[in-house]
């Protein structure tokens, strides 16, 4: 009996250093991956996007958070200035249009001040899609002239027709020299919708990297189980033989 609690005793304190130990690992990951030199930026809100087709259903839908890493002239600065901007939903408008084989959402904030519009390809043969272009327009108060950026060769958020693609963790879209935009909780589907709800998802390789931690932990504690579970059996075969010989 002692011997069995001796075990388990044992085994909670590995496991308790297991957690311990992976607590104290992980802030430093994360604080790592959204440090931002001098821009203090809070991660912006995820926002629900829809296009419609020319028969009122939704052919494209999105749904995702959105930062805009920006570099401009600043009037007040007399200089190129680089800045990070959250795109807020509540003051986003989207529209867009859906064809065959390609497809497009147009963001737009205050009015026209910012044009985000991202364009998607579908490859009709291998069904496959993926976001081909970027551009924006930007007319902010604080801009020398009118800020344009595209890009038309991309080959970002790949997926399948019918199936949505989804990238929980952020992801960085290089757009060109002067802009790129990060993406956050990202779920998108331009092609294949059925009813107003996303297909299957297909995660990106971030967040399936992001998922080797816990799958890592989680066999090293099958390991811990299985050892607890074994010393259970040789501690009880051993007593059981002692009884028997009385
Ligand atoms: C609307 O059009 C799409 C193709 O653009 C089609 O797949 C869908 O079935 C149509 N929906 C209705 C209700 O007609
Ligand atoms: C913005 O882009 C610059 C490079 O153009 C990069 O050094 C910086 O880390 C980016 N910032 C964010 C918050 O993405
Ligand atoms: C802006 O900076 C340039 C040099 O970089 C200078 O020639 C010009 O006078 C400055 N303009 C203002 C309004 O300060
Ligand atoms: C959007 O929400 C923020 C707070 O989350 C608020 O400060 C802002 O006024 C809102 N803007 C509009 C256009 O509703
Ligand atoms: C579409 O996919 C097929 C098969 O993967 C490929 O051979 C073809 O080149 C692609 N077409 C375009 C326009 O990318
Ligand atoms: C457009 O994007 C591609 C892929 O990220 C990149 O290689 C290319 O340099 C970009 N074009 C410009 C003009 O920045």
């Amino acid at each position: 009996m002692t011997q069995i609690s001796g075990v388990y005793s044992f085994c909670a304190g590995v496991m308790l250093q297991l957690i311990v130990g992976f607590a104290t690992v992980a802030p430093p990951i994360t604080a790592q991956t959204t440090a931002a030199p001098h821009l203090e930026t809070s991660k912006p809100l995820t926002g629900t996007y829809k296009v419609s087709g020319s028969n009122g259903t939704t052919c494209l839908l999105a749904s995702m958070g959105l930062q805009l890493n920006i570099t401009f002239i600043s009037v007040s600065q007399n200089k190129t200035v680089q800045d990070v901007v959250n795109l807020q939903p509540n003051g986003t408008q989207s529209s867009g249009s859906c064809f065959s084989s390609n497809a497009s959402l147009l963001l737009t904030t205050d009015g026209g001040k910012t044009n985000l519009t991202f364009h998607f390809m579908l490859n009709t043969t291998s069904s496959k899609y993926h976001l081909s272009e970027v551009s924006l327009l930007a007319v902010w108060p604080d801009m020398k002239g009118d800020f344009s950026a595209s890009n038309q060769s991309l080959d970002y958020l790949r997926g399948t027709s019918g199936h949505s693609y989804m990238c929980r963790s952020e992801q960085n879209l290089y757009v060109n020299s002067n802009l790129s935009i990060n993406t956050f909780q990202l779920q998108v589907q331009p092609f294949g919708l059925t009813g107003e709800q996303f297909g299957a998802a297909e995660e990106c390789q971030l967040d399936e990297d992001d998922m080797l931690i816990p799958i890592i932990v989680g066999a090293a504690l099958a390991v811990l189980v299985l050892i607890v579970l074994l010393a259970y059996l040789i501690g009880r075969k051993r007593s059981h033989a002692g009884y028997q010989t009385i």
